[in-house]
């Protein structure tokens, strides 16, 4: 259990948000899977959702199966975030979440994201009106947290006294992806200095983040770091199981059984039924014609399949290119918590 604030998370796993990626069909199958302790919107525009835009509306959808729910917003200074986060928690939201690590330069260079970074005194007194904001409207019930970089470049290593000052201001957590904003995604991402952000609070939980591709990634980190939650993003693209068998691993100390070939035939028609359920066909043939590639690269010579799916005009056709993989004389995914009892319509 992860406590931010005076919200319980029943596993320290958090779902990272990823633009394009973690949309509410997605988040719904992780938490299906198992393991989520936390799933997040990706970033949300604050004006965009205080004027209403349909795509924000669209991105800050949620329902009684994605719980509990983080909004992540993004803005600078002068944007109305404070606003935008009371608005997101009376349309669902159980935590609001800052965004002050996006490296895009369309969100860096002008709106916010890692552009927060560069000014730390400035950030700190914005994260402390979303803070009392959020705190007058909910008494209390709901925490704002922070997700942010190392900084923008080594020569800016803030993040150790960036994540103190926002906890005095009552920042519940900090999530630290351990890279700097100006190496985007590459090179690999730096776990002793997540450690020294660990260092630097008072006791606020800290959740690490970065190149979590194993299940027993997790479980390594947190004790390597002592952080208090991992955070897990590009890997859940390729594995949405890997939560449930890195909480399997931290509750019990041993390693689940990769999940067979149907399980995860399984899993890719599951994730094919939620996005019929919550998106359009162009929408849902879109995402699938792309995540294909993601859970095939686990699931060894499928390339008939993927090719199929990647061709299929509607998602009929996609679940028809799939079934004839599943051998139904063998069907066991006991490890999964992945079967029959999910049928929520
Ligand atoms: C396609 C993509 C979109 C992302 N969108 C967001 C976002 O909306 N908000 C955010 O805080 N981070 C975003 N991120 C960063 C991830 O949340 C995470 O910090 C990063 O991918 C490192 O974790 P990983 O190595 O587990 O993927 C995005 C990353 C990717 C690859």
């Amino acid at each position: 259990m992860l406590q931010i604030g005076a919200l319980t998370l029943q596993t320290p796993l958090l779902l990272a948000p990823m633009a394009g990626h973690c949309d509410l069909a997605f988040r719904i199958l992780c938490r299906e899977l198992g393991g989520v302790g936390l799933a997040s919107t990706d970033l949300l525009n604050s004006h965009a959702l205080l004027r209403g835009a349909k795509r924000s509306l669209e991105l800050a959808a949620t329902n009684e199966f994605d719980r509990p729910c983080g909004m992540q917003l993004y803005g600078n200074w002068s944007d109305p975030l404070p606003e935008a986060a009371v608005w997101a928690v009376d349309h669902g939201a159980q935590l609001i979440d800052i965004n002050m690590g996006c490296p895009v330069d369309k969100v860096a260079k002008k709106h916010g994201g890692s552009l927060l970074l560069c000014q730390v005194g400035d950030t700190v007194q914005l994260a402390g009106r979303i803070v009392n904001a959020v705190c007058k409207h909910t008494n209390g019930r709901v925490p704002v947290t922070a997700k942010i970089r190392l900084g923008w470049d080594p020569d800016r290593f803030v993040a150790p006294q960036l994540a103190r000052q926002l906890e005095d201001v009552g920042i519940a957590a900090v999530t630290v992806h351990g890279r700097f904003t100006c190496q985007m995604f590459s090179g690999e991402a730096d776990w002793n200095r997540i450690g020294e952000v660990v260092e630097a609070v008072k006791a606020i939980p800290i959740i690490g983040n970065g190149d979590i591709t194993e299940p027993h990634h997790p479980r390594d980190r947190m004790r390597q770091t002592g952080c208090s939650g991992i955070m897990i993003g590009r890997g859940s693209l390729r594995t949405p199981w890997m939560f449930s068998q890195a909480w399997h691993l931290l509750q019990t100390g041993t390693a689940s059984t990769e999940p067979s070939f149907n399980a995860k035939c399984r899993v890719i028609l599951r994730h094919i039924e939620l996005l019929e359920k919550y998106v359009s066909q162009a929408t849902a043939l879109d995402c699938m014609h792309k995540r294909i590639s993601w859970y095939g690269k686990t699931m060894g010579h499928c390339k008939p399949m993927k090719d199929a799916v990647r061709l299929a005009k509607s998602t009929l056709a996609m679940r028809d290119a799939i079934e004839p993989w599943i051998n139904k004389d063998r069907e066991v995914c006991p490890s999964l918590g992945f079967g029959p009892q999910l049928t929520h319509n």
